[in-house]
């Protein structure tokens, strides 16, 4: 096929070197894109009169029908374009003759590929900010049904302290808020239009590049037209943004995997979201939250590989830079399917809480409690904390739970003791005296639950 760019060059490219060098078969994704900023550039160059108003009503009307029938199916990706942004100009040649030949005046491909990047990203960030959102709303749901179900909290996976379930998802609630904000940033950052930089320094045109940026709803132009065709910080960006929302969907399906372990039984998920085994009869396999958490593996090699990438070239554009398309393509592809399946999969998530509550009254997740008691009646903590201690250890050699020893025994350790410990290492009464801000008393949590909807309005 004879190239646009041929003239420089008269040998024809080697048939290989041409499918290396191609990128249509995953740049046509944004097909959209590129005909709306190709639509913008026309109004632009009719408005400073360097090409004129017919000509421009012809190539737009031209751009419409090409954008209509690639929508239908009716018109097909050439696969021996070079890129989508050749398919499109190509296209439009050979329906418009000419005038279409006018379309490229005073841009590049090299400023047409950032601007076509950042349109196609800007939509692809609105829809993961709503998959996002379900997935708090998910969270909050069952939070609010779950405020007074106790379980224990863990720090190196060892039962630590007791703590409500609505808590302990309400921490979650807060990381996908942040993650929402990181993505706002994002995209607020993003927002910024290249076109008009062309090949790198900018054209001879007398062209209104804040117009073009008008136009696209950008909230203003990339100001160095060197900076407008080199950078691809925003895809960093972005996969920065998308490996931290999956590390914290990772921690959460590891979570669930373990919750619905025969061991735990804290959770059941649904049969919509779990599959069986081929062998096992008896398998109930959590598939979605493991891939969730293997897929974040994925996303944070599409971070490395763009990041791998970029390093090294000199300004301003290099064709390495095709390369980022994959990367950002399949992470934004692999958060959306997995924040798809997980949002649904805790939303439908049955609660254990009599398993929940039979795990809180083994492993003395009521020794801190128990300190405490006696630091509140004047011991030095650090005292309490060894009488607690020794007393967890006088438990574990009899077989017995704080609460079942007698004040004569607890007296033994200390003459602090009086009738009411035991309502002091009750575990509601631990759940319900820390108030502290955050903490996992009801009233904390309640103030959480209102923080978290207030967020998500
Ligand atoms: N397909 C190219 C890319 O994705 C478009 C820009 C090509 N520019 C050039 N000077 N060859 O980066």
């Amino acid at each position: 096929m004879a190239k646009m760019w041929a003239g420089r060059n008269a040998g024809e490219t080697d048939r290989l070197a041409d499918d290396f060098n191609s990128s249509i078969r995953f740049d046509h994704r944004f097909y959209r894109h590129d005909i709306l900023g190709s639509m913008a550039h026309a109004t632009m160059l009719a408005a400073k009169n360097i090409i004129s108003q017919p000509e421009a009503d012809t190539l737009i009307d031209g751009l419409q029908e090409i954008l209509e029938e690639l929508d239908s199916g009716k018109l097909v990706f050439n696969p021996a374009s070079e890129d989508i942004h050749m398919f499109v100009e190509e296209e439009l040649t050979a329906r418009l003759g000419e005038v279409g030949k006018k379309l490229h005046t005073a841009r590049s491909r090299n400023d047409q590929v950032a601007l076509d990047m950042r349109l196609y990203l800007r939509d692809e960030i609105d829809e993961i900010l709503g998959l996002v959102r379900d997935l708090v709303a998910a969270v909050l749901s069952q939070a609010k049904k779950e405020k007074t179900t106790i379980l224990p909290g863990y720090t190196h996976l060892q039962r630590a302290q007791p703590i409500t379930f609505a808590h302990h998802l309400l921490a979650y609630a807060f990381m996908f808020l942040r993650d929402l904000d990181r993505l706002q940033d994002t995209k607020n950052r993003m927002n910024f239009s290249p076109i008009g930089s062309c090949a790198l320094a900018g054209t001879t045109f007398d062209t209104d590049r804040n117009l073009e940026a008008e136009l696209l709803h950008f909230d203003g132009i990339c100001e160095n037209s060197i900076d407008g065709v080199s950078d691809r910080d925003f895809c960093v960006e972005l996969l920065s943004a998308l490996s931290i929302l999956m590390m914290h969907l990772s921690r959460f399906s590891e979570e669930v995997i373990l919750w619905s372990s025969w061991e735990f039984q804290f959770v059941e998920l649904s049969d919509a979201y779990t599959t069986g085994s081929s062998i096992m009869p008896q398998k109930k396999n959590p598939d979605m939250a493991e891939l969730c958490r293997g897929k974040t593996g994925r996303v944070y090699g599409d971070l490395m590989a763009l990041l791998t990438t970029l390093k090294g070239l000199p300004l301003a554009y290099n064709k390495d830079m095709q390369e980022d398309k994959e990367s950002v393509f399949d992470a934004v592809d692999t958060v959306k399917m997995c924040l798809g399946v997980f949002a649904p999969m805790i939303g439908g998530m049955k609660v254990c809480r009599e398993n929940m509550k039979k795990a809180a009254q083994k492993g003395f997740i009521n020794a801190t409690d128990l300190a405490d008691y006696l630091t509140k009646k004047g011991l030095p903590f650090r005292s309490a904390y060894k009488i607690s201690g020794s007393l967890v250890a006088k438990c574990i050699a009899e077989g017995k739970v704080l609460e079942e020893l007698s004040l004569s025994e607890l007296k033994a350790f200390s003459e602090l003791f009086e009738e009411d410990i035991y309502r002091e290492i009750d575990l509601n009464t631990c759940v319900e005296k820390r108030i502290s801000e955050g903490g996992t008393s009801l009233l904390s949590v309640e103030k959480q639950i209102k923080i978290v909807e207030e967020k998500l309005k």
